[in-house]
Formats: structure tokens, sequence, C-alpha cells
């Protein structure tokens, strides 16, 4: 029997989300809600959708790999000239969602992104697996390619050129810190009368915490 879209739907009833139980500091919140996720093995728990906006205001998004939390910046690597990175050198505005279906959680994050200083990028991009580091070099991300062999062909050809040399980090690949300035956490409830509370940094950059309705 084919299944009718409009009829999937679920109650979300896992859990609930209090501002006496909330942390007051988002990013141990936001620690405590991925570690959740880690332990209760949801799939690609550090997935995060990414979105950019270009310099016509038009967005656009993606799903990258959270790669770290660092002084309170969101790390993740790309590469820079792909459309994500030229929109951000363009506008430095963006947006994090991650999502958690099987905790029935979501935590979005606004915030502005910088690129990582290159030791960072250096030191993240040693430590990739010897063909991750090979792709990275030869990808021109975003680009239109004439076909599968086309990217394929370069890989080799790489492969055989750096053969005995160390893999370096291309000028082109490296990482994006994002430094918040709101999170909001959703927890799903029953009758879709979910839970949701946002924290907005304040100028002296303490973070004020509200219930926002579902
Ligand atoms: C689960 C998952 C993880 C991904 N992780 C990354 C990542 O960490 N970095 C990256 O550049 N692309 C990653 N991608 C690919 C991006 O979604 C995207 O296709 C690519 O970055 C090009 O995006 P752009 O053309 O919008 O710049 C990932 C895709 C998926 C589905």
């Amino acid at each position: 029997m084919e299944t009718k879209i409009s009829e999937i739907r679920k109650e979300y009833t896992r859990g609930k989300l209090t501002q006496c139980t909330i942390n007051d500091n988002p990013f141990e919140q936001f620690e405590e809600w991925l570690n959740d996720a880690i332990a209760h093995n949801a799939d690609e728990p550090t997935a995060m959708i990414v979105a950019t906006v270009s310099a016509e205001g038009h967005p656009s998004t993606r799903t990258v790999l959270l790669k770290g939390v660092e002084n309170n910046k969101f790390i993740f690597f790309t590469n820079y000239e792909s459309r994500k990175g030229k929109q951000l050198a363009d506008n430095p505005y963006i947006s994090l969602s991650f999502v958690w279906h099987k905790l029935e959680r979501q935590v979005h994050i606004e915030g502005k992104a910088e690129k990582c200083l290159d030791q960072v990028s250096d030191t993240y991009f040693s430590s990739r697996p010897y063909k991750s580091k090979i792709g990275a070099r030869i990808s021109p991300q975003s680009r239109v390619i004439s076909s599968r062999m086309e990217i394929m062909r370069a890989f080799v050809k790489e492969v055989c050129k750096l053969a005995g040399h160390e893999i370096r980090r291309p000028d082109n690949w490296g990482g994006f810190a994002v430094t918040p300035t709101r999170f909001e956490f959703w927890q799903g409830r029953e009758s879709r009368l979910h839970d949701r509370i946002q924290y907005i940094i304040q100028e002296d950059g303490s973070w004020k915490q509200e219930r926002l309705a579902p």
C-alpha cells in the first residue's frame, strides 16, 4: 500500500526541557546534548546543516561535520573556494542546525564565521586519512566537472606525484570557526507543544535565556 506523505506523523514523547533544568551556559548544554546523541548511537551525531547567504541575499544549505568546539567556537572544515566558502567570504553570517531524530531534539546556532588559523587547519588536516587528504587536494569543490572519470584521474595523478612525499594541506582548504550569538534548544513534545529555549548573547557577554512558543 502506498504511504501518503501527509499521513506520516509521530508523537514526540522522549523528553522535556525546562528553564529550571537547562544549563545556564549554552555551550555546556550543547555538549550535554551532543554527548547524549553519541551515547544513544544517533546516526552521524556531529552532522550539522550549515546555512550561508550569498552577497545577493540568497540562502543555501548543506551538511558538514562538526570537528570540535574550541574556545567557544564551532569548528568545521571545507574548501574555501566552494560555494559555502565563497559565500562566507562575502557574508560571514551563518547558521548551524543539528537534528538528533532519535532523541527528538534539535539545536540551532546563529553567529559569525571566520577562517581558522593555518596552524589549526594544518593540525586537523594531518590527522585525516591519506585518501581524504588527496581528495581535498584535487577536488575543486562545488565546480562543474565533466565526469566522475575527471576526478578519479586527478586523484590517481596526485597519488603518483606525491608518492613518498608528505601530503600537505592545500591553501584553499581549511577550517571555519563559528562564534555563536544565538542558540535554540528544541525538544519535541506531545501534541506538537514542543519545548523551545533560546539564548541570546548580551552586550556584556552574558546569555539571556527565554522560552519560545512552539
Ligand atoms: C553527513 C555529511 C557530512 C559532510 N561533511 C562535510 C564536511 O565536513 N565538509 C565539507 O566540505 N563537506 C561535507 N559534506 C558535503 C557537503 O554537504 C557539500 O556537498 C559540500 O561541502 C559542498 O557544498 P557547497 O557546494 O554548498 O559549498 C558532507 C555531507 C554529508 C551528507
